[in-house]
């Protein structure tokens, strides 16, 4: 790692799992495409590689055919597609191919600058005859034009002169990758995309059209090569691979550049995705590149500054705390056809798909710094709000909304209903995203638009799944968050999120009336008094699981029932358990894959007194492997509230660096986007207090101790906060906007200007 803005890697390792790791880690992404970071010019046969480049939102259906056909069960999923790959541009120098394989690498680095947004490879290499070049390559996808692409290729001749040429192709025959062995990737691999035009409209340019084959999109990918000293360009073109040979000559010390472009447009976006790639195309080649460039530092001078953390004394941590925050702006939609994938737009792991991960994640971080994000991360939600109610029927429910466990267009993509389908905590997830968006901004006209539609019919969904028992409200049969125990009776977490939901789904209606802006949500979803009434109820009377010999919230009724898995003595190579041993002999034990009830004692943390929550947080300690990258953020989290610093810091360097250390060994899939939003809460929610509550904004902030000071920036209610700690004190400032009342350190107070506190809180 060199600066705290440059992630650097030097003298590449070559190994086939090296390269794939790097094609995730140094990926480019603006939240629309997204492109691996694949050598240009490709790997040994033998290797294994995932070549991609994604638009988040597109998709074809697959077939998943169920062996049993138990009523409801979904037999058909989304898969978002590999598209046509513009990434190869081979190189011959005098004949001789250029290759990371051969020959002799002298110096080799990747690199991704995270306050200009462009990816860069170094390559210093002596042909077999002798012949010495650096390549130079730069990559960027524009956060200022969504669809553009582009690919820098650099050569300098450094010891000799003579024939240069570069083939720069552009591939319409890709597929996606799969691996029948491993759950968390597709098991199969289908050609999606049929070509259905292909042209190439001018020297070094093509445009190919492919359709999608039962999903009924089409998706444009239009590439023109620029080559800096004039070449002579030759065409090969078939079956959807065009492939531009482009010849000159190259003198001793010379420097020559090939730039590519690629514009991506899809159906989904674009009434005519060819006459949108044509525009944005013209758009792209308006200005030079160094154009595009500057205006993508812009963005990202605007970006780094509402969302600042900085932190000073761990430059490494600083570092990958950074990277991370990075490529939470490389993954989330712009639009409401394109959520937040899993993986982001950096792999194929989970297929593309939308989880709670979005709201319980990676929003938070976007309702804190860039509402006007979060915001669009919700339109999607109200966008698939019928397809969330489809949802609730297949599954029985005469009432409300049942969202997707996981998803790209709104329905169902969860094969395996026990650990997907069953985690109606989404539902709950969902809603605690609108309030929290709510709360942070009081966009109250949101709410009433499409905010309290989508946490009405929530909270319906839970009056219909739960039910009242003795005067308890109940729900039976679902999974918490915990996917290694499924189909329980009241999971703590889900009750608890229940419970939330109803609240706020009361309080909406309230605002709304008061506010003279009822009628139109009522009337359109038929809402009524007394289903108000009832949401109140059952509010009051949710059941919320405590053990009182232990003095804990159990996960659900049965929890504690079960033998306690052996982590100590469990092979290190069987975890994840999930890849080792059948999910019902799993079922059978205490033993959490992620943070169930201790992210509820987060979430929630005023339903329990914070004794419940200690000991809890101790007994979830000893059964909880962490199988899950969404777990080890979330027990810094806690940690830090129950004052156990060291442990948080420890918990929260596990989640830093997961992906750039591959900590959980699959990163070549992805990166794991909830990780990277869970580690930006454990800094801000965790070490700086901070949560968002009805009665305000709280802070309570302290400095881990390895740490020398740490800064981070709140936008809220239309203010800029900064929090800034050090050794001394904390300095909470109001960078702009009115006076507004906050909790620090439990004490409500105004800030209007700036507040200092002693480090000894
Ligand atoms: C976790 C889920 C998560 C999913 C996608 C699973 O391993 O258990 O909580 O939603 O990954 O990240």
């Amino acid at each position: 790692m060199s600066s705290q803005w440059v992630y650097e890697i030097r003298d590449l390792d070559l190994d086939n799992p090296s390269c794939l790791v790097n094609e995730t880690i140094f990926h480019n992404a603006n939240g629309y495409i997204g492109v691996r970071s694949n050598f240009e010019e490709g790997y040994p046969e033998n290797y294994d590689t995932i070549r991609g480049s994604y638009i988040n939102g597109f998709y074809d259906i697959a077939k998943m055919p169920q062996a049993e056909k138990l009523c409801g069960l979904i037999e058909e999923k989304q898969t978002m597609l590999n598209v046509a790959d513009p990434q190869t541009i081979r190189l011959k120098i005098n004949g001789e191919v250029f290759s990371m394989f051969e020959g002799t690498v002298e110096e080799s680095s990747r690199s991704l600058d995270m306050a200009r947004g462009i990816t860069g490879r170094r390559v210093v290499w002596t042909s077999t005859k002798g012949h010495k070049i650096q390549v130079l390559v730069r990559r960027m996808t524009s956060f200022k034009l969504l669809p553009l692409f582009t690919i820098e290729y650099e050569i300098r001749a450094l010891n000799f002169s003579g024939d240069l040429c570069f083939i720069s192709e552009h591939n319409g025959d890709v597929r996606n990758y799969c691996n029948p062995n491993d759950p968390r990737v597709a098991g199969e691999s289908f050609v999606h995309l049929k070509g259905r035009m292909m042209e190439t409209p001018a020297p070094g340019e093509s445009m190919m059209v492919m359709d999608t084959v039962s999903s009924r999109l089409s998706v444009c990918t239009y590439v023109k090569n620029i080559c800096s000293v004039p070449a002579k360009m030759t065409c090969h073109a078939n079956d959807y691979h065009v492939s531009w040979e482009i010849g000159t000559s190259i003198q001793q010390g010379q420097t020559v550049t090939l730039t590519k472009y690629t514009i991506y447009t899809d159906s989904v976006r674009y009434k005519d995705c060819c006459a949108g790639a044509r525009r944005a195309m013209e758009e792209a080649l308006s200005v030079p590149l160094q154009q595009w460039y500057d205006w993508q530092k812009d963005y990202l001078d605007v970006f780094w500054n509402q969302s600042a953390l900085d932190i000073e004394g761990d430059d490494d941590l600083a570092l990958a705390v950074r990277y991370n925050l990075y490529q939470l702006i490389q993954s989330a939609g712009r639009d409401k056809y394109g959520n937040m994938a899993a993986k982001g737009l950096s792999g194929e792991g989970y297929e593309g798909h939308y989880f709670w991960d979005t709201e319980m994640y990676m929003q938070p971080f976007f309702t804190l710094t860039n509402p006007d994000i979060s915001r669009n991360l919700i339109d999607f939600r109200y966008e698939i709000l019928d397809a969330a109610r489809e949802n609730a029927r297949i599954l029985g429910h005469k009432k409300g909304a049942l969202y997707p466990w996981r998803t790209i267009s709104g329905k169902e993509c969860s094969g395996y209903f026990p650990s997907g389908s069953a985690q109606y905590h989404i539902d709950g997830d969902i809603a605690y995203a609108v309030v929290a968006y709510y709360l942070a901004t009081l966009d109250f006209d949101y709410i009433a638009q499409k905010g309290a539609e989508i946490v009405f019919e929530t909270a319906r969904l839970w009056m219909d799944a739960g039910n009242f028992h003795k005067g308890r409200f109940l729900i039976n049969a679902v999974t918490g968050p915990d996917e290694y125990t499924c189909i329980v009776n009241n999971n703590y977490y889900t009750n608890a999120c229940a419970q939330y939901n109803l609240h706020w789904a009361v309080r909406f209606w309230e605002l709304l009336e008061e506010a003279g802006q009822l009628a139109p949500v009522a009337e359109k979803i038929g809402l009524t008094r007394e289903e108000i009434l009832g949401f109140e109820q059952a509010e009051k009377a949710m059941y919320l699981p405590y053990d009182e010999e232990l003095g804990i919230n159990p996960q659900d009724d049965s929890f504690l029932q079960k033998e306690k898995w052996d982590i100590a003595n469990t092979p290190k190579d069987h975890f994840p358990l999930l890849l080792h041993y059948h999910p019902l002999y799993i079922y059978r034990f205490q033993v959490c894959k992620q943070a169930d009830t201790v992210l509820a004692h987060f979430i929630f943390e005023d339903a329990q007194d914070l004794e419940t929550i200690r000991r809890s947080f101790a007994y979830y300690e000893t059964v909880t492997t962490h199988d899950s990258s969404l777990s080890t953020c979330i027990y810094s989290i806690v940690a830090s509230k129950l004052g156990e610093r060291e442990k948080a810091y420890q918990y929260f360097g596990d989640s830093a660096k997961l992906d750039l250390f591959n900590l959980h060994h699959n990163t070549k899939d992805g990166i794991h986007t909830a990780n990277m939003g869970g580690n930006y809460m454990a800094v801000v929610y965790g070490f700086g207090g901070l949560r968002l509550k009805e009665d305000g904004l709280h802070l309570a902030p302290y400095l881990p101790g390895p740490w020398k000071a740490y800064t981070f920036k709140v936008h809220y209610r239309g203010r800029n906060i900064k929090v800034c700690v050090d050794e001394n004190k904390t300095t909470v400032l109001l960078e702009s906007g009115d006076a507004v009342p906050l909790w620090i350190y439990g004490k409500e107070t105004v800030l209007e200007n700036t507040l200092e506190f002693s480090a000894q809180q």
